[in-house]
């Protein structure tokens, strides 16, 4: 009885304690002045085994509770979340005055110190300015297009009469091509010790900031350690050799415009944030095109049609050109539709630099910004009908440069990669509709956050059309 009583009264104390913290953790945040409102969870941890557990939900809820500006403490940081169109445009809007990128920690050490979202001002044009010249339209048109013509077509060869994890084929797919396009001559050997350590490098810069050996931040700075390895050695054989490699790194190694010249490390951190930063969006968004055009028969004829009247044009084994991609106005329309309805991106990441006012509150400095742009891929009065694919609602070109389309980010951090990524997904649906029917095996789980994933795989079975 009396160990009973012990128990219980320990238990008591134990909840007294817990309810005390968060108290103390309420009271000490209010006392800061006008900030917005919402709760801030326990002392370091915060909200963000809710916040990852509930995902949307959770901002759902707060929303209910708080209004579309209210602040939390997630992923280790006090953070405002901005779910408001408005607000959000301003904050994209002005990186000048002190909302710069507040990715992770894990992140930033991961990538580097030149990685582009961890520089502003000044590097940050040059490095941007860097990133655009190796993929601008002209580079796309002359030079890129037909390399990922040629990777694509061996990537999705023989794939008749086989069950596939589509997964599997899309981060491969994004992977090998972007590795293509960055360094084509290197060999398949030095390919596949580069893939080993950048799916580790991946996982990595989404953990908390715990170097002991086991954690996942851990592996990802070992990893970094090895690429970094690897792409000395490339470099310094390119730079003793007299061969020209017309590839995105010869490109930077051979950078003649003095505004863009970047000193070998930042080559290096450049050469993996286009891995980094390309690989999960556009295989997700390749991912999922598969899946909706699988459940939407009209879609997937009508997406069809649009590539066998390419394929009627051409020589049976000619590659895409310029004006192949530019005739693919449906297939764009198809990737907008899946970008928005998956939500590949729900939001991006912003830090205050100084103390500042936003929507009547004040933001300290150095807290967070979780600039949320799911909710508006959903908002009926921009997508009637918005829980609908339905990709035709994009042939409305104006659709794509709205105020609030913030499907590539906005403001001076637009994506520098936007058409790059729709030119790498054109052209694998254009080889994929038109090769395959598929055919979905099961029911495969799909989870959406807090990234768009088949955790079992997505396997279809593939037969020639
Ligand atoms: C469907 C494909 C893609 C989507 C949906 C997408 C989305 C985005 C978004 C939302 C941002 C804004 C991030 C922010 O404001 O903090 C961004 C930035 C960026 N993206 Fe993409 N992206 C895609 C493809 C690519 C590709 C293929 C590349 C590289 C080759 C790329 C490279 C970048 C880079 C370097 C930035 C940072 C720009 C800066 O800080 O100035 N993206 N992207």
């Amino acid at each position: 009885m009396e160990i009973v009583m012990v128990g219980v009264c320990l238990l008591a104390m134990g909840v007294c304690f817990c309810l005390g913290i968060l108290k103390w953790n309420e009271i000490w945040y209010s006392s800061k002045k006008r900030l917005p409102p919402g709760t801030m969870g326990w002392p370091v941890f915060g909200e963000t085994t809710e916040f990852l557990k509930q995902g949307p939900d959770f901002m759902k809820h707060k929303r209910a509770r708080y209004g579309s500006f209210f602040k939390s403490h997630i992923l280790g940081s006090p953070t405002i979340i901005s779910m408001d169109p408005e607000l959000n445009r301003y904050i994209l809007l002005n990186e000048g005055k002190g909302l710069v990128p507040g990715y992770p920690q894990s992140m930033l050490d991961i990538l580097g110190k030149s990685n582009i979202a961890a520089v502003h001002k000044s590097d940050h044009k040059r490095i941007r300015g860097s990133f655009l010249s190796l993929v601008n339209p002209y580079m796309l048109k002359d030079q890129l297009l037909s390399k990922i013509d040629k990777y694509m077509r061996i990537h999705l060869h023989n794939l008749d009469d086989k069950t596939v994890d589509i997964q599997k084929i899309t981060t491969n797919m994004a992977l090998l091509v972007a590795f293509k396009l960055l360094m084509e001559i290197e060999s398949s050997s030095i390919y596949e010790a580069f893939k080993a350590e950048f799916d580790k490098l991946m996982v990595g810069t989404l953990s908390l900031p715990i170097n002991v050996p086991g954690t996942n931040y851990h592996c990802g700075l070992l990893a970094r350690k090895s690429l970094l390895g690897i792409l000395r050695d490339i470099i310094e054989g390119r730079r003793n050799s007299l061969m020209k490699h017309n590839d995105m790194l010869d490109y930077l190694l051979k950078e003649e415009d003095q505004r863009y010249k970047l000193s070998d490390d930042e080559i290096i951190d450049q050469v993996i944030m286009i891995l980094y930063s390309g690989f999960e969006t556009v295989s997700t968004t390749s991912m999922m095109a598969i899946k909706y055009l699988h459940d939407h028969p009209s879609a997937l004829q009508k997406i069809r049609d649009e590539h066998f009247a390419i394929r009627g044009r051409k020589k049976p084994e000619e590659p895409l050109d310029w004006n192949d991609y530019k005739s693919m106005v449906f297939t764009r329309a198809v990737i907008f539709e899946t970008s928005r309805l998956a939500t590949v991106v729900n939001g991006v990441l912003r830090k205050t630099t100084q103390e500042m006012t936003l929507n009547g509150n004040v933001i300290p400095r150095g807290w967070r910004i979780y600039v949320y742009t799911r909710e508006i891929n959903y908002d009926p009065f921009l997508y009637p009908e918005p829980q609908v694919f339905n990709p035709w609602r994009w042939l409305d070109k104006s659709l794509e440069s709205h105020n609030y389309c913030f499907l590539f980010g906005g403001g001076t951090r637009l994506c520098p990669g936007k058409e790059l990524g729709i030119v790498t997904i054109a052209t694998f649906l254009h080889y994929f509709v038109t090769r395959y029917r598929w055919e979905e095996v099961g029911e495969e789980k799909l989870l959406k956050f807090p990234r768009v994933e088949a955790p079992n795989g997505l396997h279809v079975r593939v037969s020639m059309y």
